[in-house]
């Protein structure tokens, strides 16, 4: 039990190498934000999203939590929808970085998209919107999780991966055809990485309900019943504050005792 708990302890606590994916804005910067100040020196934070002024700012914020600049957050411009860009995306995170230099290496999966709400799927119409939905949400995310267990296999670092999901993986959300499919695809893959390296800590967690952009579009659902439901969330403010959940995850982390591969959810 001891070694078990030596060997998966708190990621942070460690030289370590994180990648936060759609940290421009909404869940993703929030998680930046909680994660930068617990970073140990020498450590490298990488920002990720298809707005270089955005992800400006965000890395400005960032290191503006910091007390002392030890600790380098990059940015790394890239639309993840895009095979060109997928193919070098590990490569740019980890330009003029030396991965063995690591204790840890942490990859979060947060980007991703909604699909179009305002159609049910027996209205769906173009073959390249499913398409590309599923090549952001999907099969892009399993690719470039593939490179980066890769490279830092020839490194000492021990491997975190983390998929942002959602209770739609998991249940059938009206108007939501794409995000449940998409998002239950990836909760299935990272369970078979789970199963696959054991080595590799793995999980999926559903951050609850938060008011980002995401929320905004769900106000817009071609199911009424959903639509008022998300527009009650809002302005009651029954949803989960991102930083909230930002701090619960962070807890799950640091704590480390999570069954690899396992969903979890912000209500569990
Ligand atoms: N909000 C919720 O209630 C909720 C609930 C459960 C789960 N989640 C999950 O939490 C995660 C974050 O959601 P959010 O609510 O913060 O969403 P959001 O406000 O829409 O932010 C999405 C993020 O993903 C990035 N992104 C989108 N498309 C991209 C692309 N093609 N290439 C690269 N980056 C892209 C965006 O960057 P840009 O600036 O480049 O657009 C942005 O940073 C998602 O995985 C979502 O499924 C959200």
């Amino acid at each position: 039990m001891m070694v078990f708990a030596a060997m998966f302890s708190n990621p942070f606590s460690k030289t370590s190498f994180a990648i936060i994916t759609g940290a421009t804005r909404g869940y993703g910067l929030e998680l930046a934000k909680v994660i930068a100040p617990v970073l140990c020196r020498d450590s490298v934070l990488v920002l990720t999203g298809r707005n270089q002024e955005k992800l400006d700012s965000a890395q400005k914020l960032v290191n503006s939590l910091r007390s002392s600049d030890d600790v380098i957050v990059n940015t790394v411009k890239t639309d993840l929808g895009v095979a060109d860009d997928v193919e070098k995306f590990i490569g740019k995170c980890t330009e003029n970085v030396d991965v063995k230099s690591f204790q840890s290496a942490v990859i979060i999966h947060n980007a991703g998209s909604l699909g179009d709400v305002t159609l049910r799927m027996d209205e769906y119409s173009s073959q390249t919107a499913i398409s590309q939905h599923m090549d952001l949400n999907v099969s892009n995310v399993m690719f470039y999780t593939a490179e980066f267990l890769r490279l830092f296999h020839m490194s000492p670092a021990k491997c975190f991966v983390v998929n942002i999901s959602t209770l739609c993986a998991v249940e059938p959300f009206s108007s939501c055809a794409l995000y449940c499919t998409g998002k239950a695809a990836r909760d299935m893959m990272f369970k078979v990485l789970a199963a696959e390296r054991p080595d590799v800590r793995v999980v999926s967690w559903a951050p609850g309900p938060m008011p980002t952009d995401m929320m905004v579009k769900m106000t817009n659902s071609c199911d009424s019943n959903m639509g008022e439901a998300f527009r009650k969330m809002k302005s009651e403010k029954t949803y989960v504050e991102c930083v909230d959940s930002a701090k619960k995850f962070l807890k799950l982390l640091v704590e480390n005792s999570f069954t690899s591969g396992k969903h979890i959810d912000y209500y569990d």
